[in-house]
């Protein structure tokens, strides 16, 4: 190959870098095994995916029966570059459907694969019918283009279970999604991750980097979550608040653009405060919606970050504790109660 042509795609595979991130089995097994029940009688559409190579169908189609499946759609986007030599990829995309027929072994043969006439983007009509179809998308997606991804999700109103950075978190887009409550955390993330199979020519870097017995080359990026908008148990349940905010004032600082106080760490949030507390984003992993509720990120009433004596500590999400305000409410409504009671004794 001439050097020339090497050399573009090695700068294609550096500014695709984490595109070209594979997932691992493993990191599949240990998310999916918490949301077995949503699976049942559903299409699972793992767009993303090239069938022959994807983790993401491997774990559908072995588990179909036991998952209860109606049908298992993998779709591939134009030439899934394993290699960095293999210039020869083709220009359409394709995909597999998959509906639990017995066979040696999953992989699908090349009567199953059906071409699509474009290269299978998953904006593309051809993908975007496929997804009509689907009940729940189920992928790790490109990451440079996470927020039209997700957009695109939100738009079908489908259900999802998807990887992404743990920035994503930050953007906009994401975070609105995650304050209505139309999405939230998964349970892995960061080191809960294990890592991703990268192709020949990346780069193994990190202290992490290795290669596994079957030969794959593993990079552990830890920056990485899930994320879904399939219920848990573990999104009901409490985080437990031991700290008092009364009596330990000094703590928890006003800031200075905003009503409200500054928590360093998720356990420290008083159990007592009824206010809005500014969080650390890891808040996030640990949210449950019917204890917790979130009012706003990162800025103060100016539209700055927000600062106490004019620090900024690192991004801050503001939340009220809703049990505290219940608790509240019930005793303003015990004591109006009781006023009245009174009241009518004196008449
Ligand atoms: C982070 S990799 C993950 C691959 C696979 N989903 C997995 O988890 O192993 C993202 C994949 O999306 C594919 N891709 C990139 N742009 C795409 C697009 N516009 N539409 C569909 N797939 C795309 C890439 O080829 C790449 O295989």
């Amino acid at each position: 190959m001439a050097r020339s042509a090497t050399n573009k795609l090695l700068q294609k595979a550096k500014k695709s870098k984490s595109d070209e991130f594979y997932t691992q089995l493993s990191d599949i097994e240990s998310e999916l095994q918490h949301y077995k029940n949503h699976f049942k009688n559903k299409v699972v559409f793992c767009n993303c995916d090239d069938p022959t190579i994807s983790n993401f169908f491997n774990y559908f189609a072995s588990n179909f029966k036991k998952l209860g499946l109606k049908k298992l759609i993998a779709a591939c986007y134009k030439k899934q570059e394993m290699d960095l030599f293999n210039t020869e990829g083709t220009e359409n995309g394709f995909y597999y459907e998959y509906t639990g027929a017995e066979k040696e072994n999953n992989e699908p043969t090349s009567k199953d694969i059906i071409c699509f006439k474009g290269d299978g983007d998953f904006r593309s009509k051809e993908s975007i019918n496929l997804l009509t179809q689907a009940d729940i998308v189920v992928t790790n997606p490109p990451f440079s283009l996470f927020r039209e991804y997700v957009a695109q999700l939100i738009e079908y109103d489908k259900k999802f279970l998807i990887i992404g950075n743990i920035n994503a978190i930050t953007y906009k887009e994401i975070f609105k999604l995650i304050k209505e409550n139309k999405a939230w955390l998964g349970i892995n993330l960061g080191r809960g991750i294990e890592g991703f199979i990268v192709p020949e020519h990346y780069e193994l870097y990190g202290t992490e980097a290795r290669i596994d017995d079957y030969g794959n080359r593993i990079i552990s990026p830890n920056n990485c979550l899930w994320l879904t908008n399939l219920d848990t148990s573990k999104r009901h349940e409490d985080i437990e608040l031991t700290k008092r905010y009364f009596g330990n004032e000094k703590e928890y600082p006003k800031y200075d653009n905003y009503n409200g106080i500054n928590v360093n760490k998720t356990k420290n949030i008083p159990s007592d405060y009824n206010g809005f507390m500014g969080v650390p984003i890891t808040f996030l992993h640990k949210f449950n919606p019917d204890q917790f509720e979130i009012i706003k990120f990162r800025k103060g009433n100016d539209g700055k970050d927000l600062s106490i004596n004019g620090k900024c500590p690192y991004f801050r999400i503001l939340i009220r504790n809703k049990r505290v305000n219940e608790k509240e409410k019930i005793q303003e409504v015990t004591l109006y109660k009781k006023n009245v009671g009174e009241s009518a004794k004196l008449q």
